[in-house]
């Protein structure tokens, strides 16, 4: 047997061959499950014991350099084939014109929208994750279990482990960053949410949000409401108001919602503003002391405000689309509509 193998060591150091076809037939020859080197395996099995040491490291030096060998010449085939299909494009033909260009997703087109105007007051991006444990989707901003403000959202929990949630809303990143970051933060989470919610014109079981999170010293309300108002005139347009009502959210205090004079009709009262001038866009507040300490943040030392607004409610407003069940059909007739932004 040994002599076999030695033999076979051989053939492979010298072998050569001119193309794939050729490599292809010596791999088969040795090393496929008939090939003389695999039944050499087989064989073996009946060496003698003293001989096994010696035989078998030999039997495995002749399986790598076999299987080395041709894997390198099947590299060198492949590249030279790749060149050759390369040389054979002609780079300078005209494009074919039956090929439709997609054109961005409208919710991706707001989205980077409000990435644009936040970066330019010193906003980053961060990314949190969708699949979210309880302490940062609820504990940890003040909605332990058993607090009212759950029944707010509707979750979706994993059946197995009660304890994982597909996040509810992105203000869990907020959880993260702080834990994770010292102020001071100033950053936008823009991400997918999900709520158990039946699907209609106005609600859908997945959505998108943008969190907004500022923490440094001496934070106010008054920085809270001249940022939301720049966010607003610069993506609705200058001659846009916002007007800041009194809310109640768990990880805020104060909190409010705060809405934009009504886009279409300019304050004078239409459907879309159900006649009152107004339209809701997000939620904020000044982060609620208890909060930063979850996070071990100093609440002494630092204050800080956040908000939260849903993308698809902002590129109804802003594209007046009126069934939200739109964005999540991926029809082209409507996403072709978005190609010239
Ligand atoms: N997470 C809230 C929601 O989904 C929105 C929100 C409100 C976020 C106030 C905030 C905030 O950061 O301060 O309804």
């Amino acid at each position: 047997m040994l002599e076999k193998i030695n033999n076979l060591l051989q053939q492979v150091e010298e072998f050569s061959v001119s193309n794939k076809e050729e490599l292809e037939g010596y791999r088969i020859k040795w090393l496929s499950k008939k090939g003389e080197i695999t039944s050499l395996f087989d064989d073996f099995k009946s060496v003698a014991p003293d001989l096994k040491r010696e035989v078998g490291q030999r039997l495995n030096e002749l399986k790598t350099k076999a299987q080395n060998k041709i894997n390198e010449l099947k590299e060198k085939y492949e590249s030279t084939a790749d060149n050759a299909n390369a040389q054979q494009q002609d780079l300078t033909l005209p494009g074919d014109p039956s090929i439709q260009f997609g054109s961005r997703h409208p919710l991706s087109l707001v989205k980077n929208q409000i990435i644009e105007v936040f970066s330019r007051i010193g906003f980053t991006v961060s990314e949190g994750r969708e699949i979210e444990d309880d302490w940062h989707n609820f504990s940890a901003l003040n909605t332990p279990e058993n607090h009212p403000a759950r029944d707010m959202q509707d979750t979706f929990y994993v059946e197995t482990n009660p304890d994982i949630v597909l996040r509810t809303q992105t203000s869990s990143v907020q959880v993260h960053i702080m834990e994770n970051q010292k102020p001071p933060i100033r950053t936008i989470s823009p991400g997918r949410v999900y709520r158990n919610e039946a699907i209609s014109a106005r609600a859908h079981c997945q959505f998108h949000q943008v969190e907004g999170l500022y923490i440094d010293e001496q934070v106010s309300f008054a920085d809270l409401k001249q940022t939301l108002n720049f966010f607003a005139k610069e993506l609705f347009g200058t001659e846009t108001k916002i007007r800041m009502r009194p809310s109640y959210f768990p990880f805020t205090e104060p909190s409010a919602e705060v809405d934009i004079s009504c886009t279409i009709c300019k304050g004078e009262g239409c459907n879309v503003c159900k006649h009152t001038g107004w339209v809701e866009i997000l939620g904020c507040g000044m982060v609620d002391p208890q909060v930063l300490e979850n996070c071990k943040i100093d609440s002494k030392k630092y204050s800080g405000f956040a908000f939260g607004m849903g993308i698809e409610r902002i590129t109804m407003l802003k594209y007046r689309v009126k069934d939200l069940r739109l964005f999540f059909e991926n029809d082209v007739r409507f996403l072709k509509q978005f190609s010239a932004e």
